[in-house]
């Protein structure tokens, strides 16, 4: 009897404990997994990606947090939900030399429309593809067939309106839309040439955001290992990350923020998998300019290793500040405390500035690590506008006279 009550007891906890793990989670069935498999592409090493909806039951809170972040949210299927800029008809439009875009939208879908001033149609694009988080702003892309463009008009968050895309000339243009754009922007996407250098991809092939897999790599053996030796730790087939060097992990972060990388060395632009040598698989063009030349966008990696806190500590890497699963955007405290943990005497530090103009030497970031111009993004807000620059955290921590002597 009082067996049968502890084991009712014991049985009700697994259930709630159960509950309480799986509840905010999009709880997937085995059979679901295998429709998710077999829907995945395959990366070109051979190896499978599993998804990321299949490490919900064994790493729920990670991918709880990952889901806010701007990684994940940094390309999608386009729907009304996930297109930041406004649809009204005041506003939804951008005018260029001879035509103009509108956009609109009808049940289902979401569309940029080229048109004269007269209200001629030129041409009616489908908006399938969001690019960017809005943290700046958005792009669009569009499928012709299998063909993939960027469309005309961006979003510019801190404007709040819609934009003539960054780069664009001021009359009806489309980009084709190649590896060498998306692939810092999507997981995966297999493209019809295998260097990556055509606009034409395998639709299916997209996995969007830059997602677990893109960063530990494809892990399906991981995933089907996992469901039947949940206890082993003697062996995984997984990457592990103490098993890395610094320049190692570094690369995993790398391979999308030490520029453009432009000079392809391996096969194709998504070759590379955590624990390679980045410098195997592509380089910058302008790998030997010192750091001033540097873009503070896209290029955090150049810039911080150009950095006294990189060149002399030898642990220093990128997560050392950021915690690469979770949205830490302007979380100021988490970020001093990190330059607290290794300069642990701020005060000490700022002896030779003149105590009596009260600065306020609080906020770390804001003298030297701050927001620069980059001479690569930027915009305009409209037609008479000037080209702005769009400012981007610089990551070469230093001491700028010029910010002291703005405040
Ligand atoms: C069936 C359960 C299960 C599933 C599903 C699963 N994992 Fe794991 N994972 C584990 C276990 C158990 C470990 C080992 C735990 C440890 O090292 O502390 C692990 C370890 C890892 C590690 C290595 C951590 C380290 O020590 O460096 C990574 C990375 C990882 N998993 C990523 C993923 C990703 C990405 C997915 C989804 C594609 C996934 N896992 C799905 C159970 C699972
Ligand atoms: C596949 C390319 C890719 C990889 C790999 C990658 N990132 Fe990113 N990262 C991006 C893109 C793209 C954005 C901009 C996302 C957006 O706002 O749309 C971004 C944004 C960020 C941000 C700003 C987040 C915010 O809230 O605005 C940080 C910090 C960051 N990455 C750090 C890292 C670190 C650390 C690593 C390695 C552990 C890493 N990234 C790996 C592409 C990548
Ligand atoms: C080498 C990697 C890389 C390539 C290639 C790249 N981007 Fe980005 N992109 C980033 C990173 C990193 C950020 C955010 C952080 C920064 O500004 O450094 C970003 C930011 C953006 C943003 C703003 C996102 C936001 O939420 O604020 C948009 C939009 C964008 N990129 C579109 C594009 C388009 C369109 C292309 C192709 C023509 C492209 N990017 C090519 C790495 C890349
Ligand atoms: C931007 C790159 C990036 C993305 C995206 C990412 N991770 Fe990680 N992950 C890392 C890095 C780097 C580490 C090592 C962190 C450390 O050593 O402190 C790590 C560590 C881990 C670990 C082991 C340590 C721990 O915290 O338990 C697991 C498990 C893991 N990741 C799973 C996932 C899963 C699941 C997802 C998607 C939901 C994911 N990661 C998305 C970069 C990433
Ligand atoms: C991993 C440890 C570490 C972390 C974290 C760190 N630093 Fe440093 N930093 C150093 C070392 C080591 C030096 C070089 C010796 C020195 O000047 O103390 C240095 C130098 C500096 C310098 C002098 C630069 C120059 O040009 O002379 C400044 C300013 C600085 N750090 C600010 C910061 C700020 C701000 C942060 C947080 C965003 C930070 N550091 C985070 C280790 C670190
Ligand atoms: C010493 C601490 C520190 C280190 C190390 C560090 N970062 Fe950052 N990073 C920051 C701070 C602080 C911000 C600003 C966050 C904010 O705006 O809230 C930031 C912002 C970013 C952004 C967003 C830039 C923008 O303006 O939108 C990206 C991308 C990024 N980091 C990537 C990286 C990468 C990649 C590495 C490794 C090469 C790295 N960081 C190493 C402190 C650091
Ligand atoms: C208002 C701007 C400002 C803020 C905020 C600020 N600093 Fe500084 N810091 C400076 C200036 C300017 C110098 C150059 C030396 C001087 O004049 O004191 C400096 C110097 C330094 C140095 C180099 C000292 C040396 O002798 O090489 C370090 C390290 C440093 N600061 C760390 C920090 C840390 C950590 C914080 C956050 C707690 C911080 N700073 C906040 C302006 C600032």
């Amino acid at each position: 009897m009082l067996k049968k009550l502890l084991f009712g007891i014991f049985f009700l906890a697994v259930i709630l404990l159960g509950y309480f793990i799986y509840d905010n989670y999009k709880d997937i069935s085995f059979s679901e997994y295998q429709e998710i498999k077999a829907e995945l592409p395959v990366h070109l090493s051979g190896k499978k990606f599993a998804g990321s909806e299949s490490c919900i039951p064994c790493h729920p809170s990670i991918y709880e947090t990952h889901v806010s972040t701007a990684h994940y949210k940094t390309s999608a299927i386009a729907d009304s939900e996930n297109i930041l800029g406004s649809f009204n008809e005041k506003d939804a439009k951008i005018n260029l030399a001879g035509s103009q875009v509108i956009m609109t939208q009808d049940e289902e879908n979401s569309y940029q429309i080229s048109q004269t001033y007269h209200g001629k149609v030129l041409k009616k694009s489908k908006i399938n593809i969001t690019i960017g988080s809005g943290v700046k702003g958005q792009s669009y892309l569009t499928f012709e067939e299998d063909s993939l463009y960027q469309l005309q008009a961006s979003y510019f968050t801190l404007t709040d309106n819609w934009i003539n895309s960054p780069g664009y000339p001021n009359y009806d243009f489309k980009r084709p839309v190649m590896d060498n754009c998306i692939k810092c922007h999507v997981t995966f996407a297999k493209n019809k040439v295998i260097t990556g250098n055509s606009n034409v991809y395998d639709k299916s092939s997209f996995i969007y955001g830059v997602d677990c897999e893109r960063c530990h790599g494809p892990s399906q053996d991981h995933v089907d290992y996992r469901v039947n030796n949940i206890k082993n730790m003697d062996f995984d087939p997984i990457v592990r990350a103490e098993t890395l060097n610094r320049k190692q992990q570094m690369d995993a972060c790398a391979q999308c923020h030490a520029g453009l990388r432009t000079v392809q060395i391996a096969e194709n632009p998504f070759s590379f998998i955590i624990g390679d040598n980045l410098e195997e698989h592509s380089r910058n063009y302008n790998s030997g300019k010192p750091s001033t030349n540097l873009d503070v966008h896209g290029n955090q990696y150049g810039l911080l290793v150009s950095s006294p806190c990189f060149k002399e500590s030898t642990d220093m890497s990128c997560i050392t500040c950021h915690d690469p699963h979770k949205n830490q955007r302007s979380n100021t405290k988490h970020f001093n405390s990190k330059c607290l943990s290794c300069h642990t005497k701020p005060e000490n530090l700022h002896e030779k500035t003149d105590t009596s103009n009260k600065t306020d030497y609080s906020n770390c970031i804001k003298c030297h690590m701050p927001e620069s111009p980059s001479s690569i993004m930027r915009v305009k807000s409209s037609n008479e506008d000037k080209e702005e620059s769009v400012n981007v955290r610089s990551h070469l921590i230093g001491i700028y006279v010029d910010s002291i002597l703005q405040n």
